[in-house]
């Protein structure tokens, strides 16, 4: 939607990966803390969203407002959304386009005016809008699109900017429609802390991804499955509107070093918002020199916004202990004319890519003819200037937020022109 939000895919922190339905406001203040400490809100990563099961176990008040569930939020929403508007980051907030939530506590269907009334007295500056209990109104494009925009609708009369993310799972060829409602929409049920274990709770056959009528509920979607999924579509996402690949997994300790490297580049180069659903005030020293990684925050926030494109995926490959395997390269423009390529084994063994010029130079502009035979190229490993595992372990280790400052500052780790 062109609300002049999300212009470059939106990034920050969602609670859901790592603590469900355990939320606080003592959660959300020490991990903005945290962000803010380890340099990661400067390095984009800005908001700060606040999942399900916030709200009171007993419904809306009797004015027929949610409210929040003050054992959880002593001080209320707005406090929260203060703190962190203080802090420079964004606040996010949850609810549903059903009769409850997925978690079952009151959800915003029907509702909608006033939800939105009080998403924005609250100070919120995006809205994770989920599909569970829609009281059937779901089926065709048309019925889930209708529930979906009389919530954006609802938000844009309140008068405040509030960023717009949908949670339908891919259901109803939203890909097709997410677009002019909102500035994010999901494409497969929740992703979970593996890189390519099939498993049926993903809600429809993985030997069928890429099958974009395959709808994709439920809880167990590999990174695997989520990228086949949305190959078909990705050039979809352009500047305002992305296809939301779910919050990601790294340090949650599911995957290895190079799986959760693979995960975060896919997401930063197929154009997902960069939400880290990890608990970020226990990190592991890897996970954090994956996350801060200059170049590819870069890659993911480049001005052209276009997603990676895959042109290439062999099947013919050595299968893992699940009996997958497949190789994929990816490949898209920068704004600068550059050519950022992924090439990505999902096998279960090392293997060998080649690729040549020719496959991943994607035709660029008026007429597209290739010029690739009439450059030299200079290439490099956007890895190649991570962060040492030992700095990262002394700035996490660092007792407070000033020596932790230093540090950071120390290995000039955020200099752009180290990319
Ligand atoms: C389903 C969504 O897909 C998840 O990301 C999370 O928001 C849960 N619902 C919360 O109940």
């Amino acid at each position: 939607i062109n609300n002049g939000l999300a212009v470059t895919p939106p990034m920050g922190w969602n609670n859901w990966n790592a603590f469900g339905c355990d939320v606080s406001e003592e959660l959300l203040l020490t991990t903005s803390d945290q962000i803010l400490g380890l340099g990661l809100r400067d390095l984009g990563y800005d908001y700060v969203v606040l999942d399900d099961c916030w709200q009171d176990v007993n419904g809306r008040d009797k004015n027929g407002k949610l409210q929040p569930e003050l054992s959880k939020f002593p001080n209320g929403l707005r406090s929260i959304s203060d703190h962190l508007h203080s802090q420079g980051f964004k606040y996010g907030m949850y609810s549903s386009a059903g009769e409850m939530t997925c978690a079952r506590f009151a959800g915003s269907l029907d509702h909608e005016v006033d939800d939105a009334n009080s998403f924005a007295e609250w100070g919120v500056d995006m809205l994770k809008y989920d599909s569970c209990y829609h009281m059937g109104r779901v089926g065709t494009p048309s019925v889930s699109f209708n529930r979906f925009k009389t919530m954006s609708d609802a938000l844009r009369a309140t008068g405040s900017n509030i960023l717009l993310n949908l949670c339908n799972w891919g259901e109803d060829l939203v890909h097709t429609w997410g677009m002019s409602i909102s500035n994010s929409w999901r494409v497969t049920g929740d992703i979970y802390d593996s890189f390519t274990r099939p498993d049926d709770l993903c809600g429809c056959n993985q030997v069928s991804p890429g099958d974009v009528n395959c709808i994709a509920p439920g809880t167990h979607c590999s990174v695997l499955f989520i990228v086949n999924k949305v190959a078909p579509f990705a050039d979809r996402s352009i500047p305002g509107g992305w296809s939301d690949l779910d919050m990601l997994e790294v340090g949650q300790g599911g995957m290895t070093d190079e799986e959760y490297k693979a995960h975060f580049a896919l997401w930063a180069g197929l154009k997902s918002p960069l939400f880290l659903g990890n608990d970020l005030r226990d990190m592991p020293a890897k996970a954090f020199t994956i996350i801060n990684n200059p170049a590819i925050i870069a890659l993911s926030q480049d001005p052209h916004g276009r997603s990676m494109t895959r042109v290439r995926r062999d099947t013919d490959v050595a299968k893992d202990e699940w009996g997958v395997g497949e190789t994929h390269v990816w490949a898209g423009h920068l704004q600068n004319g550059d050519q950022a390529v992924i090439m990505v084994n999902f096998g279960g063994q090392d293997a060998d890519m080649e690729v040549s010029l020719a496959e991943i130079f994607i035709p660029f502009g008026p007429g597209g003819a290739a010029p690739h035979n009439k450059f030299d190229w200079a290439v490099h490993d956007l890895w190649a200037h991570r962060m040492p595992e030992s700095t990262a372990e002394s700035v996490l280790a660092a007792p407070s937020v000033a020596e932790r400052a230093a540090l950071l500052k120390k290995a000039n780790w955020y200099n752009a022109t180290e990319i």
